[in-house]
This record gives C-alpha cells, structure tokens and sequence, in this order.
C-alpha cells in the first residue's frame, strides 16, 4: 500500500514588487492546490543576492524535496545551486538563468528568440529603403534575459543595414531606472522611430518620457512580458501605449507541474521552453480573450475548492459528532 506522504517544494523567488512575478507565485499556488500532497513555500528575495542565497541555504538545511529558484543574476546564485544539487536536492532553474548546466530542468520561454521577435517586427513594420532608428533600454545586465534578449535584437538588426541603434539605456528592469537617461538622450538626437524596452515596465516609463515631450505619437515603443491585467502589457497594447509587447510567460504553473513528475519519478525534460508571440492591435483581442477565458476557469476552480473545502470540514465535524454519539 502507498504511504501517505507530504513533499516539500521550496521556490526562491528574486523578488515581488511587480505584477509578472505575482503571477509566477499565484500560478505556482494554483498548480499546487490541485496536489494536496504538495507543500510549496515561497520566500522572497526582495532583489536583494545574498538574502537569495541564504534563502536556498535555508530549503537545502530544511532538505525540500524540490527546490524552484528564479536566479536574481546568474553568476552569484551559480554556486549555492550547485551546493543544493550536492546536496541531492533536484533543482529547477525559471526564467533567469545560471551558469553552466549543474541543475536539474529549467522552464522559460527563449529570450534571445523575444529579443529576435521584437527585431523582426520592426523591420517588417518599416519600408524597404526607410532609415530607421531605435533606441533600446536593457534590462539587468547581469540578469539572463538582459543579455539574450539584446542578443537576439542585435543578431537581427546586424542584417538591416538600414536600421541604426543611435543609443542604449542599460536599465534595470523597473521604470525609475528609464526617466532621466532617456529624457537626455531624446534632449541630444531629437526624436526616434522605435524604443524597445526589455520590459513592460520600462516600455511604460518611456513612453511618459515621449509624452512629457509630446513626442508619444511619433516614438513606437516595444516591450516584453505581456501581462494581463490592469497596467499589464495587453492593456497598453490596447490602450495604443504600446505599439508591440513580446509575451513572456512566467512559466509558474509549469515549474509545478515539472517538480510534481519529478517526485512521482517521471523522467522531464531538461529544456523546457515556453512559447512567446508578439502582441500587437491585430491579435490584442484575441489575446485578451484567451485570458478572459483562462481567468474565468480558474476561479471556477477555485471557488470549487473552496466548496470542496468547506464540505470536508462540515463532513469531518459530523463524523466526531457521530463518534461522540456512539462513545468511541
Ligand atoms: C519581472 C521581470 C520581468 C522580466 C523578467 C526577466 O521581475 O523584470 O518584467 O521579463 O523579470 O527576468
């Protein structure tokens, strides 16, 4: 007969001051409701390298079962990965990556191939002979998709003889890291046909700067990530802030579902690569509507679950009840 068992999941989790890594950790709770067996914890690094590396010491003394790391950069966090990996603890690596290839899976949708994407667009979108100019804000250049993404970018446009980086912002994926940078940089060159921005977030921060100098309806600006919801990427698609956002799927529900095969000995796949598209207002709506519907199904569940809930705990207080009645 099966033992009743419980395992232990640890995510460190980078930080969560933005919406995409809120989604990671609900989709990471929501994947591991369905598995009751499953205990996830989550600890926050707040971006902060070496209270992560304490935090995966703490799942590796504690010996979880599976632990999940989202590396806050990848040189730093390499060493503590491989300390948990000696330890015989199954590591899966999410979105950013380590060094190296001393884990056990990793999951995230291909970054140089967003930073190729976002490139591609913008030559399909221009003509043939016209001069086109970019300014591109990075990410954290320690941070994995900073640099994949740039490369992908930069591998593109190398073949566009016509297209011309006149400046790069080396931000740090949060808007305060855009404003006074970009501002000089429009301050010295005038304008631009396109700003691609590694996120989002910093696609927003641009496009403020464009507004404050009423250059908002001449800058195209691209981002990544793509988040639904309020001041998500599909919304600033549709609120024409954006002209493109490539999605980035926070691949959370994945990792679970990864950690689970692994502990019921299932063989996984050491590349896990999710799929990314660029939106844009021809595929905005249907988009939206994809979303919709996932959400809608998701709280079905879980209002489900909590029905669910409820009924065990009315069953289990019948059944003392019962006991009490016949005097076991
Ligand atoms: C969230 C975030 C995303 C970005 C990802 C890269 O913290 O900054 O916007 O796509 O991390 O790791």
């Amino acid at each position: 007969e099966k033992q009743e068992q419980t395992y232990k999941i640890g995510f460190a989790q980078a930080m969560t001051t933005d919406n995409w890594r809120e989604e990671m950790n609900r989709a990471m709770k929501v994947e591991a409701s369905m598995h009751p067996d499953f205990n996830l914890q989550i600890k926050d690094a707040q971006n902060d390298v070496a209270k992560q590396i304490k935090q995966i010491e703490d799942f590796i003394s504690k010996e979880v079962d599976v632990l999940i790391v989202s590396p806050i950069q990848s040189v730093p966090i390499t060493p503590v990965i491989e300390k948990a990996m000696k330890a015989g603890i199954p590591t899966i690596v999410i979105d950013r990556k380590i060094e190296g290839s001393n884990y056990t899976a990793y999951v995230g949708a291909n970054n140089i191939e967003i930073g190729k994407n976002a490139a591609n667009y913008i030559v399909s979108n221009s003509k043939p002979n016209q001069e086109v100019e970019l300014i591109e804000i990075t990410g954290l250049q320690t941070s994995s998709p900073a640099f994949e993404r740039s490369q992908g970018f930069h591998e593109v446009l190398a073949y566009h003889e016509n297209t011309k980086i006149v400046a790069t912002i080396a931000g740090d994926w949060e808007k305060t890291s855009v404003g006074d940078n970009l501002k000089s940089i429009l301050d010295s060159v005038g304008s631009t046909d396109y700003i691609f921005a590694h996120n989002d977030r910093m696609a927003m921060g641009a496009w403020e700067i464009a507004r404050s100098k009423n250059l908002e309806d001449s800058i195209q600006i691209i981002g990544v990530d793509g988040l639904f919801g309020p001041n998500g990427g599909i919304q600033l698609v549709k609120e024409d802030i954006l002209t493109a956002t490539v999605l980035y799927p926070t691949g959370g529900a994945e990792a679970i579902k990864l950690a689970v095969q692994l502990l019921e000995g299932d063989q996984i796949d050491k590349n896990n690569i999710l799929n990314t598209v660029v939106i844009d207002e021809m595929n905005v709506d249907i988009m939206q509507n994809q979303f919709n519907k996932m959400n809608q199904q998701q709280n079905d569940i879980e209002q489900q679950q909590s029905v669910i809930r409820e009924q065990i705990t009315t069953y289990n207080s019948q059944t003392n009840l019962l006991k009490i009645m016949v005097g076991l």
